[in-house]
């Protein structure tokens, strides 16, 4: 038998195979409570504007509420035969309030519909994922605060480069996931517009109210051209854009996680809650969290590509292409609000291993920056002197196996002669971190007040 909805010009119903490429039901029922939310505003709308009477257009939203509660309790039986949510919702309606429910279609497509629905779905990830961000600076300003003298090795290449504070070492990945926060904020306004009324691509004849419709989805205004409204997809990749940023930078937290908690670095210690062990190793306590958030950028990137090529070079308007948005959509956003979520947790749990740190701080000669500064300054050498006479004392160190401020006096003197002993204060990693005044500085004084001033920022 043909389709219910359309099969006035079918002799004949699709084949399985049709059926099983076509049908989007089996994901898109997750936009159930968006698309109710919808058809109840359209309803509200057709009868404000005289398209349908009052009666039916309560019919037709208390009879949505109805499908809404079946949805939500399990009952509904979703069809594949009817291809999509809109399509299933609709028949139901039907089952449930008769003839006015024919009416609910009236001068609205499937394709300002989906394209509503999916806005509203991708507006409610922007809200979670704005949470799930504020939850994790948060904890990281917890672990900000009780570190912000703690003194730890700075790297670049994964080198030894200069002490930095841990305080600080926090605060750069708020700072990130701060930039993040603001990307989720513009990408929620510049999205924020309802392509409810566009109907199929060129808008309709009925007298509808799209301001009506939009304002009552909570959307800022409806989109200004018709068919930009059913083709536009990309908020949904301004969202995969940004998932995919910020799942970059958990994915480097993470990986920052795997390499301090093994047994070589200790520089933390994650919480069991946040560890598995291992089946066949009884010491082992594996930091698998962190390894699945490193990974879950792959995902997330690969549908944030996936959905720019189903995208690519697709004629306006509505092609059956864009169907292929939601499961990326919906894989990248479960993935990135669990990342958000198990970060949060194990940043909580977490507990710096303090001495460590801070042995690991002064490895590696990282005070040699310092001791070039101080020959700048106190000798008046110019800095690329200074560097070289620093070199020439590393080498010396490292020659006799220790560190610069094992070296004598003597032994600075012979490299040269006007160091004098004022020059192992500047030596040791606290007196490093706190020299670090300039703005945004490693010193603990200064991150104090970036703690505050976030602070301050946050809800
Ligand atoms: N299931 C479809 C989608 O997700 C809904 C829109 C279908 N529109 C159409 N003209 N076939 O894109």
């Amino acid at each position: 038998t043909s389709n219910q909805m359309w099969g006035g010009r079918f002799a004949a119903g699709p084949d399985a195979i049709m059926e099983a490429i076509n049908a989007s039901i089996g994901f898109d029922k997750r936009m159930a409570p968006q698309d109710i939310a919808g058809s109840r505003a359209h309803a509200a709308m057709l009868a404000a504007t005289g398209i349908i009477t009052d009666s039916d257009a309560e019919a037709i939203r208390e009879g949505l509420l109805t499908v809404l509660s079946e949805i939500d309790s399990g009952d509904f039986e979703f069809s594949t035969a009817l291809e999509d949510i809109h399509m299933n919702v609709e028949a139901r309606l039907k089952e449930v309030i008769g003839e006015p429910a024919g009416r609910l279609h009236t001068g609205r497509s499937r394709n300002d519909q989906v394209a509503t629905d999916f806005r509203l779905w991708v507006r409610d990830q922007l809200d979670a994922a704005e949470g799930g961000l504020v939850a994790l600076m948060q904890a990281l300003l917890g672990q900000a605060e009780a570190g912000a003298d703690w003194v730890m090795p700075g790297f670049t290449h994964l080198q030894t480069a200069q002490p930095v504070t841990w305080g600080h070492h926090m605060m750069a990945y708020v700072e990130m996931f701060g930039r993040d926060l603001s990307r989720v904020r513009d990408a929620r306004k510049r999205m924020n517009e309802s392509p409810l009324g566009a109907a199929a691509l060129a808008g309709t004849g009925f007298p509808i109210d799209r301001h009506m419709t939009a304002e009552a989805l909570g959307f800022d205004q409806p989109m200004g051209n018709s068919l930009d409204a059913v083709s536009a997809r990309d908020f949904a990749l301004e969202f995969l854009s940004v998932a995919s940023i910020s799942a970059m930078h958990l994915s480097r937290f993470a990986e920052e996680l795997v390499i301090w908690s093994s047994a070589q670095f200790r520089f933390v210690t994650l919480s069991d809650r946040f560890s598995t062990g291992s089946s066949i190793m009884p010491q082992k306590k594996n930091p698998d969290a962190a390894e699945l958030i490193r990974a879950k950028i792959g995902r997330i990137f690969g549908a944030n590509v996936a959905l720019m090529m189903v995208m690519k070079g697709l004629p306006l308007a509505y092609s059956k292409d864009m169907q292929e948005d939601k499961e990326q959509v919906f894989d990248a956003a479960d993935n990135w609000m669990l990342a958000l979520a198990a970060m949060e947790g194990m940043v909580r749990d977490m507990s710096a291993n303090v001495p460590n740190l801070e042995g690991a701080a002064s490895a590696g000669f990282s005070t040699a920056t310092d001791l070039a500064d101080w020959l700048v300054r106190e000798t008046g050498l110019p800095f690329r002197d200074a560097h070289h006479v620093t070199g020439t004392l590393v080498a010396k160190a490292e020659g006799k196996g220790c560190d610069l401020p094992d070296l004598s006096l003597e032994e600075m003197q012979e490299v040269h002669g006007n160091i004098d002993a004022s020059v192992y204060d500047v030596l040791g990693v606290h007196n490093s971190v706190r020299s670090r005044m300039s703005y945004g500085g490693t010193a603990p004084q200064r991150v104090r007040e970036q703690i505050a001033a976030w602070k301050g920022r946050l809800p």
